[in-house]
């Protein structure tokens, strides 16, 4: 038998039979963000606002926005083509491509078919997953389990997002929030850095109109009125969101450790979804835990929607701010209202 190697792997073996969802890894990470900027000085040419107050309320200083002819799907094989290379398997040994968006680069077909054609992943079927902010860690949990059910072997989960796409640059409680980007995982059944031991999701349709977009679908179809109306962009009713974003982060953490027989003193490092950075202040006062086992980035990015969870991760790695032996919380939420935690174990040396 042929044993793969890290520049030409074989593609993998069929998985034999079911494994423990609890076995499933994390063998590489990788992301991606556009070149262009948009500072807050250039917003406060746009609307009334300024760098001082999307600072103190929000925490972001920049944000990354495609350019022009760039697509979604251009992120997302960029992060995946980093993932690949840093777990050491070749595109054709992926037998999953799940993209997690609310911004596809069209509405047909799945842009996980434009991430497959780009990377080379041949051997792959593949499909998106929509959950909004929290769509990375669905399409980690739907991964993750595909792969334990013993069907697939290698997953690519990628999150991938361009709220710049659904953003209104005239409305000024939104534009300040929203930025583009992604990042992806492989997963596996082999060992690899972390096991994904727990994960769990949640979904409140009674809270669908606090995050939403109301027009291009059925309810309300594209038409020269709904573009009059600016209904192609997304509006929020930021203070709800908030209140609930603060009592999820919470809760999540706090159930996740409950489940699994750990004190928060046991978990090295929180992940959050960036969405504001108050709202991460809030929870790891709520929490009582110090704000370096908070992880933020948001200065950054802004809100990048299903990328922030798999940006951040790999940036808290490349960081040394989580590694072997360690144990980490993936917290997010977002429209749905939707939400999510991982609970993620690295392996020792
Ligand atoms: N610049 C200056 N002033 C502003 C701006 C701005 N960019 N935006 C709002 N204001 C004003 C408001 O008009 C208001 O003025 P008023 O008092 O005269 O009426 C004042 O600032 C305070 O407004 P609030 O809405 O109370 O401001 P808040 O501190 O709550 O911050 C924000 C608003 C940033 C939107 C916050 O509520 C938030 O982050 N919410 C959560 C957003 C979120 O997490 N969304 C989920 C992800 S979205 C997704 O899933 C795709």
């Amino acid at each position: 038998m042929k044993h793969p190697s890290p520049q030409a792997p074989a593609r993998a073996e069929h998985p034999r039979g079911p494994v423990a969802l609890s076995h499933v890894s994390l063998l590489g990470i990788g992301s991606s963000v556009p070149e262009r900027r948009l500072t807050n000085a250039d917003l406060a040419r746009l609307v009334d606002t300024s760098d001082e107050w999307i600072r103190t309320r929000t925490g972001i200083g920049e944000r990354r926005i495609l350019a022009e002819g760039q697509v979604t799907s251009d992120l997302g094989a960029e992060a995946a083509r980093r993932a690949l290379a840093n777990s050491g398997i070749a595109p054709e040994a992926i037998d999953v491509v799940l993209v997690a968006t609310a911004t596809p680069d069209q509405p047909v077909p799945c842009t996980a078919a434009f991430v497959q054609e780009k990377i080379g992943a041949r051997n792959a079927m593949g499909f998106d997953v929509d959950a909004g902010c929290t769509g990375f860690l669905y399409a980690l949990q739907v991964g993750r389990a595909l792969i334990a059910s013993g069907a697939y072997g290698n997953a690519l989960v990628i999150g991938a997002d361009a709220l710049s796409l659904l953003t209104d640059y005239q409305s000024r409680e939104t534009c300040v929030l929203f930025g583009d980007a992604a990042g992806a995982v492989v997963l596996g059944r082999e060992r690899g850095r972390a096991r994904i031991t727990d994960m769990q999701l949640g979904l409140d349709g009674r809270g669908a109109h606090l995050i939403q977009v109301v027009a291009g679908g059925t309810a309300r179809p594209t038409s020269a009125e709904t573009v009059a109306a600016r209904e192609q962009y997304l509006r929020m009713n930021g203070r709800e969101v908030f209140r609930f974003a603060v009592d999820k982060l919470a809760g999540l953490t706090r159930e996740l450790c409950a489940r699994n027989q750990l004190e928060l003193d046991d978990i090295d490092l929180v992940i959050p979804h960036q969405a504001n950075g108050r709202i991460l202040d809030a929870a790891a006062s709520a929490l009582e835990l110090p704000p370096e086992r908070m992880f933020c980035n948001i200065e950054h990015y802004g809100n990048t929607s299903a990328a922030t969870i798999p940006l951040a991760l790999d940036e808290a790695l490349r960081q040394g701010r989580i590694g072997a032996g360690q144990r980490l919380i993936l917290a997010a939420f977002g429209a749905g209202l939707a939400w999510g935690g991982a609970l993620l174990e690295f392996e020792a040396d």
